[in-house]
C-alpha cells in the first residue's frame, strides 16, 4: 500500500480467494434499485430490522438496509453460509465482527458509508478499518485546530486554502480508519496521529497513544468516486489490496 488509489474497481472473480496478506476492498452504491431492496432486505436479522425502523427519513432507512444486506452478501462469498445465516457480535464501542457461530473466525471486516456510497474492507487475522467521506465545504483550518494534534494542524495550516479542504478530509479519514480498526471509534481521537503524505505516503505515527514503528500499520488513501475521499487502515505491511465493485454504477 503506498500512493493514493484512484484507479479502476473490477468485477470480482468467480472464485474469490483471500490469502493472508491480502485485503479486498469493495465499493457499493447504497441507492439500490427498488426491485432489489425487498430481496436484499430479507437477509437482515431482527435487530437490524429494528434499527432500520428507527430511521426518520425513508432514504436513510433504505441505505441502512442496503448497507447491511450488501455486507451480508459480500461476507457470504467468503463463508459457507447464506447471507441471512451470518451472525454479528459487537465490540464495546459498537464495532461489528463475526459471531462465534460463523464458520471462519479468521475473517475480519469493516465498512463505512457516506451519502450513497459504501466501502467494505475484508481481510484475515488483522485489525482493519475503513472510512469514507463525501467532500463538502467545511471550515477546514478551524476544525483541524479543534480536532487534530498540533503537528497535524500545522500541516493543514501551512497549505494554501484551496488545498486545505481535501487535506482535512484525507487526514480525518486516515485517523478515523485507524480508530475503526482498533474498534475505539471517535472516542480515541486524541490517541491517534498521522503524517499527511505530500511527498511521502500518509503514515500512522501514533495509535492508542503509543508511537508506532513504520511497518506496524499500513494506510491506503483512496478516491473511490469523484467527490469522495477515503482511507483504509490495516495492521501489518506489504499488504496486497484488490479493488472490487459490487454492482457497478460508478465506473
Ligand atoms: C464508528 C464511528 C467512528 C463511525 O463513524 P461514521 O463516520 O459516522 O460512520 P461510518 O460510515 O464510517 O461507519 C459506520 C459503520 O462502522 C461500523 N462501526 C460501528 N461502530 C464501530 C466501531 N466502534 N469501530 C469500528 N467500526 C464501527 C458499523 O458497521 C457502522 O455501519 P452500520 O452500523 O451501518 O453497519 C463512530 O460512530 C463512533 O465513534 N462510534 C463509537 C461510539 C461509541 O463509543 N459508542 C459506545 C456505546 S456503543
Amino acid at each position: 500500500m503506498s500512493e493514493p488509489y484512484d484507479g479502476a474497481w473490477s468485477s470480482p472473480p468467480q472464485n474469490l480467494s483471500l490469502s493472508d496478506n491480502e485485503i479486498h476492498i469493495w465499493r457499493a452504491n447504497l441507492d439500490l434499485p427498488a426491485v432489489l431492496i425487498s430481496p436484499f432486505g430479507q437477509t437482515l436479522s431482527t435487530d437490524e430490522w429494528q434499527r432500520a425502523q428507527r430511521f426518520h427519513f425513508e432514504r436513510d432507512r433504505r441505505r441502512f438496509i442496503a448497507g447491511r444486506s450488501i455486507l451480508r452478501t459480500i461476507l457470504s462469498r467468503y463463508l459457507a453460509l447464506a447471507p441471512s445465516q451470518i451472525e454479528f457480535c459487537y465490540g464495546p464501542h459498537g464495532k461489528p465482527s463475526l459471531a462465534d457461530t460463523c464458520s471462519e473466525q479468521s475473517l475480519c471486516f469493516n465498512l463505512s458509508h457516506s451519502a450513497d456510497l459504501a466501502l467494505y474492507a475484508v481481510t484475515r487475522d488483522r485489525q482493519i478499518g475503513v472510512d469514507i467521506e463525501q467532500m463538502r465545504r467545511v471550515e477546514a483550518e478551524q476544525l483541524a485546530q479543534r480536532f487534530f494534534s498540533p503537528r497535524e494542524y500545522a500541516v493543514i495550516n501551512a497549505l494554501p486554502p484551496e488545498r486545505q479542504q481535501t487535506a482535512f478530509f484525507q487526514l480525518w479519514t486516515c485517523k478515523e480508519a485507524a480508530l475503526k480498526a482498533t474498534g475505539k471509534g471517535i472516542a480515541g481521537l486524541d490517541q491517534v496521529e498521522a503524517s499527511l503524505g505530500v511527498e511521502k505516503p500518509t503514515q500512522l505515527i501514533r495509535l492508542n497513544g503509543d508511537s508506532l514503528s513504520l511497518d506496524s500499520w499500513s494506510i491506503q488513501q483512496l478516491t473511490p468516486a469523484p467527490g469522495y475521499v477515503a482511507s483504509l487502515a490495516a495492521e501489518g505491511h506489504d499488504l496486497k489490496v484488490s479493488y472490487l465493485s459490487f454492482l457497478n454504477r460508478y465506473e
